[in-house]
């Protein structure tokens, strides 16, 4: 019976759980918790790879997106939300946790895989990717995506081990 609680508690292995940012060279997401994200090159690519799926952001990511993201079902977590319960939800085989900082390390123990398009700027200060991590994640690369070759963006994809 114990045994399995603990299984039904866990999200199911077969759904991807994917992490996806625009981050700056030095491991930023962005200046400050409201800023809203204007910089960054590749939210057409965002776009076509979250379509359909649901997207999971905190309610300070929430709060910056203004007309929301259409097409998709959008589920804004605050910090008394668990996510196991949130996974376990989910019926698709694959989510997207789109941010923030605070959101990305809640979840960062489920991530199955990280999608970073790396930009051409160094912040002086404001919110890292992983604003804090329990422990280390071990990534494999994957593969490379062009975004806006002529400005050296990519979005680099990992497969987390
Ligand atoms: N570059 C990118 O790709 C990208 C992507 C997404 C977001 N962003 C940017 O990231 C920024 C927001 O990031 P963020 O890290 O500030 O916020 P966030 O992850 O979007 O939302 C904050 C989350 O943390 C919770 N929280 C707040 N204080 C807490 C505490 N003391 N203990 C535990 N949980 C707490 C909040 O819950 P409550 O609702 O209960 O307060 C909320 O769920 C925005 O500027 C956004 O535009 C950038």
């Amino acid at each position: 019976m114990t045994i399995n609680n603990k299984k039904d508690s866990l999200p199911p292995k077969t759904l991807e759980v994917i992490g996806i940012a625009a981050v700056t060279v030095n491991g930023y997401i962005a200046r400050h918790s409201r800023e809203k994200i204007l910089w960054s090159k590749d939210l057409s690519l965002f776009k076509k790879q979250t379509k359909n799926c649901p997207v999971i952001m905190g309610s300070n990511t929430y709060k910056t997106l203004g007309d929301g993201l259409p097409g998709r079902e959008m589920i804004v977590v605050n910090r008394t939300d668990g996510p196991v319960d949130i996974l376990r939800r989910i019926d698709k085989k694959r989510c997207f946790v789109i941010g923030g900082g605070k959101t990305y390390s809640k979840f960062s123990s489920y991530l199955t895989h990280l999608y970073l398009t790396i930009h051409p700027m160094v912040f002086k200060r404001g919110i890292r990717l992983f604003t804090k991590l329990e422990r280390e994640l071990l990534i494999s690369f994957v593969r490379l995506v062009p975004v806006v070759e002529e400005e050296g963006i990519f979005q680099f994809q990992f497969k987390v081990e």
